[in-house]
């Protein structure tokens, strides 16, 4: 099997100040140098030009929360890939349940969107997770392979190899109430035998990250289930020493 490096990415939403996103960053790269997970923070795209002259020599990655499936023209208040590539982004968070669900982004957008990050040569970490209706309407295989084949439609089996999942349950973000590991397990499973019945290496070398209030007390049970390669942390990851713990909790 192959080995999977850790990754622990700090979403930050749409929270800070150019003045306390700058300490968050320096806070992090500070103290993230004997983490061996690798260490990824994502601001508010206002912020990247900000926060990259903190961590840009640093271990610490920088990334985006979302980004245009358009290279250029008329998109008013958009931002494309290549722009986020010029502020050293790596990485691009697309298909997050709130962009679901307050902006109406379906998943053959989201599709498109992961197909012109890796066109810029980023790695799009693609989330996927069911509301609590559909867990209890036992729905959870269908809602998580629909998110998935939209790519697998889009792009191939190949659109796999250079992204992150992370598996979001809706009803676990921002509300305190974790997946248990068994519960968390099963999905990430799931996740990788879906993507295993096209390709199994690629499936073998995909990271797959839990994210829904993660915390330094859970985190570590989290990452030790054998389908859970690190997490997507939101709340705490806008307090250092709780972002460092979980990144500790990863080694
Ligand atoms: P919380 O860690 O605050 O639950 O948020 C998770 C999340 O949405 C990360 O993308």
């Amino acid at each position: 099997m192959a080995k999977r490096q850790p990754l622990i990415a700090g979403n930050w939403k749409l929270n800070g100040s150019r003045h306390s996103v700058v300490e968050l960053a320096a806070a992090v790269s500070a103290g993230c140098g004997a983490v061996s997970a690798e260490v990824l923070v994502c601001p508010t795209s206002v912020y990247l030009a900000d926060v990259l002259g903190v961590v840009g020599n640093s271990a610490v990655h920088l990334g985006a929360q979302n980004c245009s499936q358009a290279s250029d023209g008329a998109y008013t208040g958009e931002v494309s890939a290549d722009m986020l590539v010029e502020f050293g982004c790596e990485y691009v968070i697309l298909g997050h349940s709130e962009r679901r669900a307050m902006y109406h982004e379906d998943s053959r957008l989201v599709a498109e969107k992961c197909l012109a990050v890796q066109a810029a040569d980023m790695t799009p970490i693609l989330c996927v997770g069911e509301t609590l209706e559909q867990r209890e309407a036992d729905e959870v295989e269908s809602v998580i392979a629909e998110q998935l084949d939209a790519l697998l439609d889009a792009g191939g089996i190949a659109s796999f190899e250079n992204l992150v999942v992370a598996y979001e349950p809706v009803w676990a973000i921002g509300t305190g109430k974790t997946a248990s590991p068994e519960q968390a397990q099963a999905v990430h499973a799931l996740i990788r035998s879906r993507v295993a019945s096209h390709n199994a290496d690629t499936a073998s070398a995909l990271r797959i990250l839990y994210g829904g209030s993660v915390k330094p007390d859970n985190a570590a049970t989290l990452f030790a289930q054998p389908d859970i390669d690190g997490g997507l942390i939101g709340g705490a990851a806008l307090d250092a020493e709780s972002f460092l713990a979980i990144c500790e909790a990863a080694a």
